[in-house]
């Protein structure tokens, strides 16, 4: 097995940057230098350090000037939605009616979701993620196209097949029997192969009915190691809905909370309009609340209120994701850019180095994966993204006034994109410059 060096600029977070000048919150080595091999990280460190421990004939990239970064994690996106992305003019239970439920009902043909599975990690690796936590549709043969296209790929990615039993066309229906059933089949087959986790994903309330939802416990009660993804107090119409639909309850997060849905591998996306008590019930068992910036921009959902969630007194364990299709983005550093503006809009800054602990270590922590990934730590996974700062004339005028760190990290999420993405590694193997176009 022939090791793998690389150089470059090395920067990986240690905790919460707390302001730009919080320098303690992160490990960066101008002249850095990581070892991979088996797809791990075996040393990491200043250049001359760790090329002193590679074996011989240990091949070596040089990435300088570049930044070499642990890869970026998605926190929530949907793979059926890459010809959702991008449709006009309507608000979330429109938009799923109009544009998202017709399309889901294309992945029950096999052949289209390995072909879309294909295009989405293509993307995903294009824009610098490395793990996605991912919903499939409805149908069992679309979470085992995204499966093995990740498999095949060596990717970490957690991803489930969605259980929808109501309230959406016929073609993006199952039961609760035969979504517990597909579930319980693509856990028996994924969960654990490789780097694949399974999440068990009821989409939300309005399209899961009484029953479904008991049968969504019943899977996490059985395995209670695995993720469980769903959608909360994204839209004031789908709010109301939920409450008609679930008239006990005192509030939407009540639902999810009766069916012993929340915890600590509870991830749930948007948590826009919550009350004060969701909010508590949310802190108390742990559950992860996803902010997706562009997605509820784009909407018109609302705006995510992510330092008071994260200051309160008891405060919110909060994920960031692109929530592809809603989402108007593959790259988690255009993320970053509407999640600045959206906390800009609550009258507060988010730090840039709080912009890039959160898209790699607070993504990790957040999906309780910060053992594998989300670090450049040795012995974690070699999931690694390396960021070109100058990689357009714009970005490269404006690097000539950059001085500090944190400026040329702000500076890459205002203008960056895929562009700015030279390369990335997934498992130690190079997983961008292989991707044919
Ligand atoms: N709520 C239920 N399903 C979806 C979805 O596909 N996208 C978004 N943004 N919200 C949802
Ligand atoms: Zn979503």
């Amino acid at each position: 097995m022939t090791d793998l060096l690389l150089r470059g600029r090395t920067l990986t977070f240690l905790r919460w940057p707390d302001s730009t000048d919080d320098h303690a919150a992160y490990r960066y080595e101008e002249d850095g230098g990581l070892l991979l091999r088996g797809g791990k990280i075996i040393a990491a460190g200043a250049y001359a350090d760790v090329a002193s421990q590679a074996g011989e004939g240990a091949e070596k990239i040089d990435h300088r000037p570049h930044l070499v970064l642990p890869g970026f994690i998605d926190a929530h996106a949907h793979f059926p939605q890459m010809q959702v992305i991008a449709s006009y003019g309507a608000e979330l239970l429109d938009w799923l009616n109009k544009y998202t439920f017709p399309e889901e009902t294309k992945f029950r043909n096999a052949q289209h979701g390995r072909h879309i599975a294909r295009l989405f990690l293509d993307e995903t690796v294009r824009h610098g993620t490395t793990t996605v936590a991912a919903y499939c549709s409805v149908h069992k043969q679309s979470a085992e196209a995204f499966f093995e296209e990740s498999h095949a790929r060596n990717m970490l990615n957690i991803a489930g097949k969605v259980m929808m039993d109501r309230n959406a066309p016929e073609g993006v229906l199952d039961t609760p029997q035969s979504g517990y059933d597909d579930s319980k089949a693509l856990i028996a087959e994924w969960h654990g192969k490789g780097r694949q986790h399974y999440a068990i994903t009821p989409r939300f309330a309005i399209t899961s009915s009484p029953e479904q939802l008991e049968m969504a416990s019943a899977l996490m009660r059985e395995h209670p190691d695995l993720h469980m993804q769903t959608h909360l107090s994204e839209n004031h119409a789908e709010i109301a809905f939920t409450q008609e639909l679930y008239p006990w309850s005192k509030d939407y997060t009540d639902i999810y909370e009766r069916y012993g849905l929340l915890g600590k591998q509870s991830l749930f996306g948007h948590c826009i309009h919550l009350s004060e008590r969701e909010a508590d019930a949310l802190s108390d068992s742990g559950s992860v609340a996803v902010f997706c910036p562009t997605s509820n921009l784009f909407l018109g959902s609302g705006l995510f209120d992510y330092q008071r969630y994260r200051r309160r007194e008891k405060p919110l364990r909060i994920a960031t994701a692109t929530d592809v299709g809603g989402g108007t983005n593959y790259s988690m550093l255009r993320t970053m850019d509407e999640g600045y503006k959206v906390v800009a809009l609550n009258g507060e800054k988010l730090n840039p180095f709080a912009s890039f602990w959160q898209m790699t270590r607070g993504n990790a922590e957040a999906l309780s994966i910060a053992d594998k990934v989300g670090t450049l730590d040795v012995g974690t996974d070699a999931d690694i993204v390396v960021l070109d700062s100058r990689a357009t004339p714009g970005m490269r005028l404006r690097m000539e006034t950059v001085e500090t760190l944190a400026e040329e990290l702000f500076l890459l999420q205002t203008l960056g994109d895929d562009r700015a993405v030279r390369e990335v590694y997934v498992a130690g193997k190079p997983a961008k410059s292989v991707i044919v176009a």
